[in-house]
């Protein structure tokens, strides 16, 4: 009789498990997954790629279009519709290049969601002109040469347009007060006060 003492069950398992880890190791490397975890991120994915179908009304028109929830105003705007007067400036905010109308009310289209714009009526620059004829501010901004790059100047118009109707271009100090969320960087701020000031003597004629 040996004085050797019989494996127990735990010295057992370990033999087992050292000698088959390499096997077990290699077997994971080359197992095939099941079919339900690769199933669920492709269908997580294709949730976020959805398309919504909405319909806006652009500059007096009713535009249908397919955009996925997160998409903003200002890229639904430039990226879906080819509508590429209003400018992508800071795309946070910041600087008003992207100044759109919303029922007539002054908005930054990089803080909006397309499809939270259906049923407004909204007008980006292209719709500011009537036919040929100029609307009043962009003939002051020309007249008044109230630009460089042209960066800031869609969003400036749109916004002094809004600025004039609101009644709040009295004063140069007015206008500088209610304009200051568009930002030029060429710093032509005299001539873009000038030229609203004049625009807005003009359309109260
Ligand atoms: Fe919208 Fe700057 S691009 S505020
Ligand atoms: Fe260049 Fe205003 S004209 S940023």
């Amino acid at each position: 009789m040996s004085d050797e003492p019989a494996p127990t069950d735990h010295h057992k398992r370990r033999t087992v498990l050292k000698a088959g880890g390499a096997t077990a190791i290699a077997g994971l490397a080359t197992a095939a997954l099941p079919t339900d975890a690769l199933a669920a991120p492709a269908e997580a994915t294709s949730t976020v790629a959805t398309g919504v179908p909405i319909t806006l009304k652009i500059n007096g028109h009713a535009t249908p279009l397919v955009v996925e929830p997160r998409v903003t105003l200002l890229d639904a705007l430039r990226e879906r519709l080819d509508l590429t007067g209003t400018k992508k400036g800071c795309d946070r905010g910041e600087c008003g290049a992207c100044t759109v109308l919303v029922d007539g009310r002054r908005v930054k289209s990089c803080l909006t969601l397309a499809v939270m714009q259906q049923g407004h009526e909204i007008t980006t620059i292209e719709g500011l002109a009537d036919g040929d004829d100029l609307h009043p501010v962009q003939e002051a901004f020309i007249r008044h040469d109230a630009f460089q790059c042209g960066g800031c100047t869609s969003g400036q118009i749109m916004s002094a347009v809004a600025c004039i109707k609101e009644g709040h271009a009295n004063s140069d100090d007015e206008v500088r007060e209610w304009m200051s969320g568009n930002l030029c960087r060429c710093a032509c701020y005299p001539n873009i006060v000038t030229a609203v000031r004049d625009a807005a003597k003009e359309m109260r004629r």
